[in-house]
């Protein structure tokens, strides 16, 4: 009887059961706040994963401006019917460089998180062109005008130090070569030793076919590269090792 007495105490007195309400709260928020700020990483580290290479980097911000996002999540769900839709589920590594994530949350189109490889260069020029064009159902919005739009490396170091203020990894070397690496990722006849060893398995071509760099180039780069960084055929979550 005598713990419930004292019980009744706090049950009818509104500022005590407040503040040891408050009491009680901040302790659980502790035991589970602190320990991640002791943790090295949240994320666990994935073989593959690197920052985007600088034209992946102006196409990313490019499909950002366009709001694309708004249509296309980038993230498929470790359920049976996603998994087998669209690829191996994401993990969250493969978003460590991305500022602001491209998770989404609505679906007009399809999920993008393992677009890369699916489609030719040349199917994407033609369904930004004219999406009805190639999947005449669609209610996409037409990108034309990106094959308009010359784009140049002008800001592309100030982007990437930019990203490297909120994390990314992007070193002096890499922001130092970048305008370089920028134009000689479309150009198969360049010397692009430099940007491989910088960017593993960066693909070099010509993404839109048309003599200029356009922004139609950066944004084919980027979604070609989609999901393809980790090699799903060797991954094995830490979890299940
Ligand atoms: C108004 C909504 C909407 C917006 C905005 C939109 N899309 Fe789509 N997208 C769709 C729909 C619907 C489909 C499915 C039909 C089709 O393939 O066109 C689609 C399909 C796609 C596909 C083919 C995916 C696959 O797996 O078959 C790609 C790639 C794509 N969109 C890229 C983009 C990009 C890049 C942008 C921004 C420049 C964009 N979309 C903006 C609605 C949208």
């Amino acid at each position: 009887m005598g713990i419930l007495d004292h019980h009744k105490k706090i049950e009818t007195h509104a500022t005590l059961l407040l503040v040891l309400s408050f009491l009680v709260v901040t302790i659980g928020g502790l035991v589970q706040i602190v320990p991640l700020f002791y943790l090295e990483n949240t994320i666990e580290e994935v073989e593959g994963m690197r920052p985007y290479s600088p034209l992946e980097l102006a196409g990313r911000e490019i499909y950002v401006r366009e709001g694309c996002y708004v249509c296309h999540s980038q993230m498929v769900r470790p359920m049976r019917d996603e998994v087998e839709r669209y690829g191996h589920y994401s993990l969250a590594a493969e978003s460590m460089y991305d500022h602001p994530f491209q998770w989404g949350s609505k679906r007009t189109g399809p999920d993008l998180a393992r677009l890369g490889g699916r489609y030719s260069d040349e199917w994407h020029v033609a369904h930004l062109i004219n999406p009805r064009d190639v999947v005449p159902e669609s209610v996409m919005p037409p990108y034309a005008y990106l094959l308009d739009r010359p784009i140049t490396g002008e800001y592309i170091q100030d982007l990437m130090s930019t990203y490297r203020m909120v994390g990314v990894p992007y070193t002096d070397e890499m922001i130092e070569a970048a305008p370089e690496d920028f134009a000689v990722q479309v150009d198969p006849f360049g010397d692009t030793d430099g940007l491989l060893e910088r960017y593993h398995s960066a693909q070099v071509r010509n993404f839109d076919g048309q003599e200029e760099l356009t922004e139609m180039d950066a944004l084919i780069a980027y979604m070609q590269m989609i999901g393809t960084l980790v090699d799903f055929s060797t991954f094995e979550a830490e979890a299940s090792r």
